[in-house]
């Protein structure tokens, strides 16, 4: 049995590495380092791939966005495709933007660094995603946008947040750096995760679901103004060659990552399917045991299984598990062991009134409870099998 990883980039490597060598010696060999061809053609095949939306009328009179085709834009991490949506939207300093506390950093780093000021709610703790009747306890004045973040690999409800969005008039950026692939699909509303707001993100981060080998990002939106504004200000500001219209970043994805994701990219929806088998034989063999839940399937989304995550029903198990897990030699990981409004820098920046929170209770309580185990898609059901074992007979012997 290969050695157990949370996600295993050295099989896939061989795996896929004669397709991604190939591209990259092409790359390699045109030497168009910065902005080569194969930007352009991933931005390309992303806005025709994730192009597919059906939106009701209804919901395409108040967002005229959702009847108009995606753009995509490589840049040069996921968190610079947060900041980069954030400075295209232009909201006035001091706006609020709801987003779930149970989340990674990101979001609300770029949030603060652009004098925007989060509103932390809570999520579902079945599903993990974003609770949209805390989003809409949580709309008050100056809140100007929503932000779902597609946690673990599932879609949000993004009917229910675009039509909270079209009464209250705000925008909605999706964070789908853990979800590129899922697919939401209710009666009104279905497309693609990033591709329904009025801009989509992504991170190309090496163990994302779709991962380089190094940073990358990728922007989504079907508004063409936004569009265009994105793509200037991911390259300082400029329409034109020295001609700084805005305020911009140097923001790019870089043509070898560009490359090597160009190989990967046809085989997404396959590392999706693997992932999910993976997933449904590890719930196949812990669902109904007593001191655990599996994670919940929203009924709206697919589910392309970027995390598993498991919820301890006593979250003092959480620590021995882990170095019990460890001790024979199988890796797990925390997502996320400190809610956002209790980090340092933005528990201050809450008590200096940059931001609010309700009580978020439930996101407190399940950053205590939640374990997640390796998956990727060349994990082995023979590996699984010995997660598994070791999972139960930690429960026989301290349960
Ligand atoms: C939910 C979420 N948002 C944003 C990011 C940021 O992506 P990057 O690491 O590419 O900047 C990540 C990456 O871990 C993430 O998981």
């Amino acid at each position: 049995m290969r050695p157990i990883q949370m996600v295993d980039l050295q099989a896939q490597y061989q795996r896929l590495g004669a397709e991604i060598d190939a591209r990259l010696q092409r790359a390699v060999s045109q030497a168009a380092y910065i902005k080569g061809p194969e930007v352009a053609e991933l931005e390309s095949a992303m806005a025709e791939g994730f192009n597919p939306l059906k939106a009701s009328e209804t919901l395409t009179t108040a967002f005229p966005h959702l009847s108009q085709p995606l753009h995509a834009l490589g840049v040069a991490n996921g968190t610079d495709a947060l900041q980069l949506a954030f400075m295209a939207l232009d909201l006035p300093p001091g706006s609020e933007v709801i987003t779930p506390a149970f989340s990674y950093a990101a979001l609300a780093e770029v949030l603060f660094l652009l004098n925007l000021n989060p509103v932390f709610v809570e999520v579902n703790p079945q599903t993990f995603l974003v609770d949209v009747d805390a989003i809409r306890e949580a709309i008050g004045p100056k809140t100007k946008a929503i932000a779902p973040v597609h946690l673990y690999g599932q879609t949000a409800d993004m009917k229910a947040i675009m039509e909270l969005a079209a009464e209250h008039q705000l925008y909605v950026v999706e964070d789908c750096a853990q979800a590129l692939g899922s697919q939401y699909c209710s009666e009104g509303l279905s497309g693609y995760a990033a591709t329904m707001g009025h801009i989509g993100c992504t991170s190309f981060f090496p163990s994302k679901n779709l991962g380089c080998m190094g940073d990358g990002g990728m922007v989504f939106t079907r508004n063409p103004e936004l569009a265009l504004r994105l793509r200037a200000l991911a390259n300082h500001g400029q329409e034109q060659k020295y001609q700084h219209r805005y305020i911009g970043l140097n923001s790019r994805l870089d043509t070898l990552q560009a490359a090597i994701l160009l190989a990967k990219w046809p085989h997404l929806a396959d590392f999706g399917s693997r992932r999910a088998a993976a997933a449904k034989r590890y719930d196949e063999a812990l669902s109904g045991h007593a001191e655990l839940a599996v994670p919940a399937r929203s009924p709206l989304s697919t589910h392309v299984f970027h995390q598993y995550t498991l919820s301890l029903q006593n979250p003092s198990h959480r620590e021995p598990l882990r170095q019990w897990l460890a001790a024979a030699g199988i890796p797990s990981m925390v997502y996320y062991p400190t809610p956002l409004h209790r980090q340092e820098a933005y528990a201050q920046a809450l008590s200096a009134s940059r931001g609010r929170c309700a009580n978020l209770a439930m996101t407190e309580d399940l950053c205590q409870r939640v374990i997640s185990l390796p998956i990727c898609p060349e994990l082995e059901a023979e590996q699984q099998a010995f997660v598994v074992g070791k999972i139960r007979e930690f429960f026989e012997t301290f349960g």
